[in-house]
């Protein structure tokens, strides 16, 4: 399994792309539209929002599972997107049990970001949170619903007869019409159906064969809705255990647990974030790191690294390995500062605290580690690296609980050093 540890665009999408080609199978198990993963071999580049990496590599299946949430129109896009481009598409597998976001869900998560005014989570306005909310409440819309007209009818009538009411009443905007939703989704049935599948049994049944299963989380631990910056979080659980639920498989299954590590720290909308820069330095890791959004275009706001927070995804997801990824971005400055602890109303302080007024007022505490200028973009193994990136690896090792065992030294897929095999 393989996740984001910080809050997402650590280069997930890389790391998936890069172990697509020794594994049968990649699942994405939670999130929707709102992740964005950038692969990019050779000299193309591709955006990733709802398929798995894995669909890049001919010899993998990509699945999406049933704790996904499905925009039909984007999946559609995207995989023509990728036809355009001779991507062969057709092993996709769609689980029936996934959530479908509709239009309505789009509509209210961003009339509710507008109503929160300065409050807002600054979410991607992809309707991600009310469908999961929609899921939670029982009124959500499946896959496989798309197969019964009847049963959709009524089941978007249930929905919208509150949601009318919220919109109208509240929000003072126009009643969406059942109908329309209806015709629009059902649109969608013939063009989904060659990918629907029982993946649950597919992917068991594949694992009971030996074959290599890869899940991608989307987003990131510190957004997860129970383990993260709660309210500033998406509404699903990127963390380890979202992968059982979301996939169907039992944790006796899993493996290996790979966290994705930025060098550096960045994150996007609203929320705390310890390590965060408003100085020329912030603003070179935005220059040079490329920390623009993927999915809204979005600045990241950008910060030194916080072991703190790499030592609490170790916890949460019972990390075995680390990918640290862009330490070539961290090239050029003669010191960089590290954040090993949290000073918190004058106490020092180890772990993430888990209140969230304790982590609003946490201020770093940084221990300064030696930089490197040489260019590290065509190192191989970890001995072609300067002896202080070397020992800056080391250090985040240490600090952080669990191996690194791959390093990111430049987008592309080779630009990588492989330390310890992930298979
Ligand atoms: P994801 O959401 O976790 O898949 O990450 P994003 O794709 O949103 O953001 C990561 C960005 O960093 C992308 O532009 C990647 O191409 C890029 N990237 C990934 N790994 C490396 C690396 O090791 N070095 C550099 N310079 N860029 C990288
Ligand atoms: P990948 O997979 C970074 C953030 C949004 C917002 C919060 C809630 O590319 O790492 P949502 O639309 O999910 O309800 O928004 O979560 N967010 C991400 N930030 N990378 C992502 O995905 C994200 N997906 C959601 O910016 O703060
Ligand atoms: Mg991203």
């Amino acid at each position: 399994m393989l996740l984001g540890a910080q809050w997402g665009d650590e280069g997930k999408g890389k790391a998936t792309d890069l172990l697509g080609g020794s594994v049968d199978y990649v699942v994405r198990y939670q999130g929707g539209n709102n992740a964005g993963h950038t692969v990019v071999v050779g000299d193309q580049k591709y955006a990733l929002h709802l398929l798995p990496s894995g669909i890049l590599s001919p010899g993998c299946t990509p699945v999406i599972g049933n704790g996904v949430v499905v925009d039909p129109s984007v999946l559609l896009s995207e995989l023509s997107g990728l036809n355009e481009r001779g991507v062969d598409t057709s092993k996709l597998l769609l689980s029936g049990n996934a959530h479908i976001i509709t239009p309505y869900n789009v509509t209210v998560d961003k009339v509710t970001e507008r109503f929160l005014g300065k409050r807002k989570i600054g979410t991607t306005g992809r309707g991600i949170g009310p469908t999961y909310a929609d899921k939670i409440n029982r009124v959500g819309i499946r896959v496989q619903d798309l197969y019964d007209e009847s049963i959709l009818t009524q089941k978007v009538e249930a929905a919208l007869d509150v949601k009318n009411q919220i919109l109208t009443k509240l929000y003072n905007r126009r009643a969406i019409a059942v109908d329309q939703v209806v015709e629009e989704l059902l649109d969608y049935a013939d063009k989904l159906a060659p990918y629907v599948a029982d993946t649950v049994l597919v992917i068991n049944q594949a694992l009971e064969e030996d074959k290599v299963v890869l899940f991608e989380g989307g987003q990131g631990t510190l957004l997860d809705i129970d383990h993260g910056t709660y309210p500033f979080v998406t509404s699903s659980n990127p963390t380890a255990g979202g992968a059982c639920t979301g996939a169907g498989v039992g944790p006796t299954k899993i493996s290996r647990v790979i966290g994705i590590l930025k060098a550096y720290t960045t994150r996007v909308g609203a929320g705390p974030f310890p390590t965060e820069l408003f100085d020329e330095d912030g603003e070179a890791l935005r220059r040079i790191g490329g920390e623009r959004g993927v999915t809204t275009g979005r600045d990241r706001r950008c910060g030194w690294f916080d072991a703190v927070i790499a030592r609490y995804a170790t916890r949460v997801n019972g990390l075995t390995d680390f990918f640290l990824t862009k330490l070539d971005v961290l090239t050029g400055w003669e010191q960089i500062p590290v954040c090993v602890a949290y000073e918190i109303d004058g106490k020092r302080v180890e772990e993430l605290p888990y209140s969230q007024t304790d982590f609003h007022h946490a201020k770093p505490v940084y221990e300064m580690l030696p930089g490197w200028s040489e260019d590290i973009s065509k190192a191989k193994s970890f001995s072609d690296l300067p002896k202080n990136a070397q020992s800056y690896v080391k250090a985040l090792e240490e600090m952080s609980g669990a191996p690194i065992s791959a390093i990111g030294v430049g987008p592309g897929r080779d630009e990588t050093i492989q330390i310890n095999s992930f298979l």
